[in-house]
């Protein structure tokens, strides 16, 4: 937020990509600035994310020529990385700032510094410590790592939005991270790269399970998904299910895909217990999944699992009821309607935000941006959001302020609600905030 409103003024203009985090909307709706989204490009079939590519952001650039910076994701959730390098020579060539949202790749500087943006080009990169190094959470983490930025404004900013009364708990775990990395760095990150790769090279010898391996994924992330014959049954949730009961904690799942996240703190024994309990699971699909008996046992385990709560399945289920509801529910649904789908459905990928103090043509009416009323979701289609509706996680909105409620979006919010997902911005009862109408 204080790199948006160092870089930002008023009117202004950024270009950020679709799977931006909400707190780059919220930095810009507080330096009332502008934005432009840029799509993600698919990285795989099944992934809701993707990266982001330099063509398109050079294309955004030059209908954008006024923008003053670029805001993109990378790694993502899943681990994909964006060409930084590339991306950096277009803004650069433009005069505009790179900002990079490393959140999910504070390692990377240590374990693969062509994935680091820091090492890439990047003007700004921000890190989250707390998720792949050994931080407190919340422990961000602000790099400036270039002559393009007014260092003076953005530590205005920084004292401005931060506490003035600093954590000494969080310092000193900074301090912990500095020295672990100084004194032992280079074996950790080595043994953490020789643990992966034996992890990885092991997985080839399943038969039925797979770990995704792109030549642009960081490979501390863990994705892994059934081989085709078996998806339908073994999604995502499922093995993520499978693995709880061996007392082994992924990060999440989404349709086939279990994610697991391995840090600077993974042992050797826990890969290979992963690998352990993989390697049985691989076993039971590949000796009884051919008997009717076995498939009925594990839908049971599966339903099991889906009574117990898990946030997991319940988008899975979510995105199985609304692929009925779009008619994609063929037996082989088309690639690119699923991308669309996911892209429609998961991202705001709204151009601006709707200029509060003029007529809005869409609506025929005026808004008061100082006066909010709490609607149910289906009164308040086509009003103007006062909320960012997030479903977390991962925290990317999926319809941020100022935008035009969609049906659809409402809708999708409210199911996930009523699964249990947290949905920031909607309550269970599927009421959201909206500005007032001026008549
Ligand atoms: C991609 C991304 N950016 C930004 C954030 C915000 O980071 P923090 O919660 O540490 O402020 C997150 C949090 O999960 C994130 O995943």
């Amino acid at each position: 937020m204080a790199s948006l409103l160092t870089v930002l003024n008023e009117n202004e203009k950024i270009i950020i990509a679709s799977n931006s985090h909400q707190s780059v909307s919220n930095g810009i709706f507080l330096a009332k600035a502008k934005k432009v989204v840029v799509d993600v490009k698919f990285s795989y079939p099944f992934i809701n994310d993707g990266e982001i590519l330099a063509e398109d952001i050079e294309k955004a650039i030059i209908q954008n020529p006024k923008a003053k910076a670029v805001l993109i994701t990378s790694p993502n959730y899943y681990g994909v990385v964006s060409n930084i390098n590339k991306i950096s020579e277009v803004v650069h060539k433009a005069n505009m700032i790179l900002i990079v949202d490393q959140a999910h790749g504070s390692h990377l500087p240590f374990f693969k510094k062509d994935f680091a943006a820091e090492c890439q080009g990047a003007d700004i990169v921000i890190n989250s410590p707390h998720k792949t190094m050994g931080a407190f959470t919340q422990c961000g983490l602000l790099n400036v790592c270039s002559d393009r930025v007014d260092r003076f404004f953005l530590e205005r900013n920084l004292q401005i939005i931060q506490s003035s009364s600093p954590s000494y708990l969080f310092l000193t775990s900074f301090a912990m991270n500095l020295e672990i990395m100084e004194n032992y760095g280079v074996e950790i990150i080595r043994e953490w790269k020789t643990n992966i790769e034996t992890f990885l090279d092991k997985i080839t010898y399943l038969k039925n399970l797979e770990v995704l391996q792109l030549d642009n994924l960081d490979k501390s992330k863990i994705n892994i998904f059934a081989k085709k014959t078996f998806d339908k049954i073994v999604d995502g949730n499922f093995i993520v299910k499978f693995l709880e009961n061996k007392g082994i904690f992924l990060e999440m799942s989404f349709d086939k895909i279990a994610l697991g996240m391995s840090g600077i703190g993974s042992q050797k024994e826990d890969y290979e217990n992963l690998f352990t309990a993989l390697l049985e699971l691989d076993e039971i699909i590949e000796n009884k999944f051919d008997s009717v008996e076995s498939l009925e046992a594990l839908d049971v385990l599966r339903i099991k699992s889906f009574n117990d709560d898990n946030i997991g399945l319940k988008v899975n289920n979510l995105l199985d009821s609304k692929k009925k509801v779009l008619r994609l529910k063929k037996q082989n649904i088309d690639i690119k309607e699923e991308q669309k789908f996911y892209k429609e459905c998961f991202f705001s990928f709204k151009q601006d935000f709707v200029d509060f103090e003029n007529d809005i043509s869409d609506t025929k009416t005026k808004v008061n941006c100082n006066n909010i009323e709490r609607l149910h979701y289906t009164k308040a289609v086509n009003r103007i959001l006062a909320v960012n509706i997030t479903p977390y996680p991962p925290g990317i909105p999926i319809l941020t302020i100022g935008e035009i409620c969609e049906a659809d979006k409402l809708q999708i919010a409210y199911e996930l609600v009523k699964l249990g997902q947290n949905v920031m911005g909607m309550d269970s009862y599927g009421n959201v905030s909206v500005y007032k109408l001026n008549h």
